[in-house]
């Protein structure tokens, strides 16, 4: 064992001062509240630094992604909500300010989706209904993505592409939207969310093994394309917990279930022998900042579906995943009396290094294995 190291005090970029943080030993891999918000920590030094609202300079759809980690952290852990809940407001009124993208609305429905689900994240920990408003005004230009000649949404506004990744966090948004509104909205976004659900698994973009791939191809007879990365497999089964949600009916759970059984078993495509989530750049060590966040997001749609519908097989992956990232993907610098713990991108290791990207795709599989252990 290695002697703790201690956290002290950390200057966040433009949200003032955390408090002393309990001290953090480096091996204790299973303490997941503190190694949770030290990973938070870290990835908070990386927020607001050129005043765009966003974490690093213009990482569109990834403060997204950061924004939703943020938001289920600080509702597992008030404290971090005390110290941190700056962050929805000023990401908020920061970023759409930001660039070309009013009201979070660009050329990709897909960034829209991270943005739409992010909001709702913000929403149910903050109760505050900007934040719903913000997630409709997204999911209405999303709509509009309707009518590929495959069905389904389009990738993209210059309809060059029908993907995976779009549907599934559309679908995740509708079926959010119909569990949190009342009875005059939910049954619109509720039929929506059914038929981009059953789109889903007619189109042919998940294969006999349940496995996802990334999209499939609108000049050619819409036969599945691309690779099966992590986000397909996961987004989607944060679209199966939110459809049981808005309805308590189970066969979207069961339909979950094939789904993240086929992409956490052992020698998946997605799941090292040793059960560690990974993508294909893992495996030659060259994940961009593109591919480092798909691992992230498959462990927020895990985590959803763990808690409509515990399974102690994803339990076990979810707390391996984690463990193993901070036995072997961990670096913790000490700056200045400040442990920082940084988290590189192939949670098997070696830690080699780390960016704001691997730092939050990590971060969500430390704030799974809190919150399915709590
Ligand atoms: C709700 O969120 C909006 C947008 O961030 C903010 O301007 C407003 O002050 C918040 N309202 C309350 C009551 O906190
Ligand atoms: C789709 O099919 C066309 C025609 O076979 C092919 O030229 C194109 O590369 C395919 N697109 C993708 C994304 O695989
Ligand atoms: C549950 O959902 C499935 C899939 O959409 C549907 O076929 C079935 O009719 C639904 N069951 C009920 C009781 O609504
Ligand atoms: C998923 O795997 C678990 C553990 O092997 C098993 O109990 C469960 O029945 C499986 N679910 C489905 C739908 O295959």
């Amino acid at each position: 064992m290695s002697p703790p190291l201690s956290i002290g005090l950390a200057l966040v970029a433009g949200l003032g001062l955390t408090t002393a943080q309990p001290t953090i030993a480096k091996r204790d891999a299973s303490s997941y509240q503190q190694n949770a918000v030290c990973a938070a920590d870290q990835l908070m030094r990386y927020y607001q630094t050129d005043n765009t609202g966003l974490w690093g300079k213009d990482l569109w759809w990834q403060s997204g992604n950061f924004l939703s980690s943020l938001a289920t952290l600080t509702s597992l852990d008030s404290d971090y909500l005390a110290q941190h809940g700056d962050v929805f407001v000023n990401t908020f009124q920061t970023a759409t300010g930001y660039g070309p993208s009013p009201h979070f609305i660009n050329g990709f429905y897909d960034d829209e989706g991270w943005w739409g689900n992010a909001f709702l994240d913000v929403y149910d920990v903050t109760g505050n209904q900007t934040y719903l408003q913000a997630a409709i005004i997204i999911y209405q230009d999303i709509v509009g993505g309707l009518g590929t000649p495959c069905g389904g949404i389009w990738w993209d506004k210059a309809q060059s592409y029908v993907a995976a990744i779009s549907n599934g966090l559309y679908i995740e948004l509708a079926a959010g939207l119909a569990a949190r509104t009342g009875p005059d909205q939910s049954p619109g976004y509720l039929s929506r969310a059914e038929e981009g659900w059953n789109w889903f698994f007619d189109v042919g973009i998940v294969d006999g093994n349940y496995l996802v791939y990334d999209g499939v191809n609108k000049t050619d007879s819409c036969k599945p394309v691309g690779l099966q990365f992590t986000y397909n497999q996961g987004v989607i089964l944060g679209a199966a917990a939110e459809l049981y949600k808005a309805t308590g009916n189970e066969t979207y759970l069961e339909q979950g279930a094939l789904l993240a059984n086929a992409s956490t078993a052992a020698g998946s495509p997605v799941t090292t022998d040793q059960g560690i989530l990974h993508d294909y750049c893992d495996l030659s060590g060259d994940c961009d900042g593109t591919i480092a966040m798909f691992k992230g997001a498959y462990m927020r749609g895990l985590r959803k579906l763990q808690l409509a519908s515990p399974h102690d097989n994803w339990k076990d992956f979810i707390t391996t995943n984690a463990q193993s990232i901070w036995n072997n993907d961990l670096d913790i610098e000490d700056n200045s009396g400040t442990s920082e713990c940084n988290l590189g991108t192939d949670w098997t290791g070696p830690y080699t290094t780390a960016n704001v990207v691997t730092q939050g795709a990590a971060l969500d599989a430390l704030i799974a294995a809190l919150a399915v252990t709590q």
